[in-house]
């Protein structure tokens, strides 16, 4: 699962006669040269009709019902070769968009944004009639029992994960979020948009702070903040960035990532994904072994994807998986009385400066902007409900620098 988002732009298929050729019958000089001209001023035209057609498609994306294709997948504008493809690339350019100056006009203006709370108790309600969040939140030590077998939420029925005595150990007697209220949480995403953004010290002075992935906070605290209350831990991590706990160092990296953790929920979605058994294996010793040693509180969801997806389908959006980002917003409602939040933004250019943005805050220079989840996840989408939440005052989207 990904917090951080991918660029899509809806597309029409494209149909070009110049690119077909146009031929004219010559008859004397001042025919060809009619007809020459007659091909320019044809030219110009079509250029200014595509332009225009472009930039709709732009603002139409944001402002109105998204063209997506049959799968629900959007489709990336495709640009065919020859004359129009330099030009068309110019315009991909975002300070060109209007879809920048509606979003100048009205997300980085933070003073308009006001919230309405009698919408997002409603908002509450309405969720908490699919889902029972302090209980979907995690399963409990009473809640399974010993060699029962688990599936998988993403995964075909086939895949088992079989409950041991150390897994069952590690699971909390009670919820840890249960009758918790907070007044003002902040949500964090991964997007590229926060890099440079100084929106730390903003994101600190949250009541709680929900963090995405394990995400690396650091030697971002600048534009990301250090404070964290809950982060979600795919067992895909242990994988790609602590070489599944082989050697001793690895575990020692491990060991004080959570460290400083102090405190947080780890929260662990262990049966979304069949390719998740190897490594749970692998976390769940290391916290056995480590038993007492760390401060963090565990929380481990099990088949819930089921219920949070009924509730986001009664909002037309019923992507093949949500993204960490909308899910961490849906746990949120039932202890927060606000959220807001920040790096959430599926483009790989900045709506403040047009310049191209990384995938993640924390993706090293230079790595290229990733589209890979865009068909799963439907990130345009999503993000598009999320604004029109904004505009209502549901939840505060912070898309500007921080002062
Ligand atoms: C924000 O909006 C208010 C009221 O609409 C306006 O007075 C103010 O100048 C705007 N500020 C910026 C930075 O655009
Ligand atoms: C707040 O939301 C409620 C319910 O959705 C709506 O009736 C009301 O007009 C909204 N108030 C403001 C100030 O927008
Ligand atoms: C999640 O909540 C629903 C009710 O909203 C309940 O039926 C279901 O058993 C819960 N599942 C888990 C794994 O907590
Ligand atoms: C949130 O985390 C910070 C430290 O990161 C801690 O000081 C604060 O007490 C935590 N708040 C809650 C509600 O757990």
């Amino acid at each position: 699962m990904r917090c951080a988002w991918v660029l899509a732009v809806s597309s029409r298929p494209a149909t070009d006669p110049a690119a077909r050729g146009v031929c004219f019958p010559q008859r004397g000089r001042m025919v060809r040269i009619a007809s020459a001209l007659g091909l320019v001023m044809f030219s110009v035209a079509l250029l200014i009709l595509s332009l225009i057609s472009y930039v709709s498609i732009k603002k139409d994306f944001l402002l109105s019902t998204p063209r997506y294709g049959p799968n629900g997948g959007p489709r990336m504008y495709m640009f065919h070769a020859g004359f129009r493809s330099q030009l068309a690339m110019k315009y991909l350019d975002p300070a060109f968009s209007s879809l920048t100056n509606v979003l100048s006009a009205d997300m980085q203006n933070n003073s308009k944004w006001t919230y309405n709370s009698t919408a997002f108790t409603q908002l509450r309600k309405e969720i908490s009639q699919h889902i029972d969040i302090p209980h979907n939140f995690t399963l409990t030590r009473d809640s399974v029992r010993i060699g029962q077998l688990m599936h998988y939420d993403y995964s075909s029925h086939k895949y088992v994960f079989s409950i041991g005595e150390n897994f069952r150990s590690l699971l909390p007697d009670a919820s840890p979020i249960l009758n918790k209220h907070y007044n003002v949480c902040a949500v964090v995403g991964n997007s590229g948009i926060l890099t440079g953004s100084r929106c730390g010290p903003q994101i600190e002075k949250f009541d709680f702070v929900f963090r995405c992935n394990f995400a690396p906070t650091e030697i971002f605290k600048k534009d990301v903040g250090r404070r964290t209350n809950l982060t979600t831990f795919n067992p895909s991590i242990l994988e790609k960035y602590y070489n599944n706990l082989l050697t001793v160092q690895d575990r020692n990296n491990f060991f004080l990532s959570l460290k400083k953790l102090d405190g947080a929920i780890l929260w662990i979605p262990a049966f979304f994904f069949h390719t998740s058994a190897t490594v749970t294996r692998t976390l769940v010793d290391f916290f056995v072994e480590h038993r007492g040693q760390l401060n963090v509180q565990l929380a481990w969801p099990g088949n819930i994807m089921q219920y949070i997806n009924n509730y986001w389908k009664t909002k037309q959006l019923s992507p093949k998986r949500l993204s960490t980002g909308i899910l961490m917003y849906t746990l949120a409602s039932s202890m927060c009385d606000q959220i807001h939040l920040y790096g959430f933004w599926p483009f790989g250019w900045d709506p403040n400066t047009g310049k191209e943005l990384p995938y993640h805050y924390y993706d090293k220079k230079g790595t290229k902007f990733t589209t890979k989840w865009q068909e799963s996840h439907q990130l345009p989408a999503e993000f598009k409900l999320l604004y029109k939440m904004h505009m209502e005052g549901l939840l505060k989207l912070t898309l500007s620098h921080c002062a």
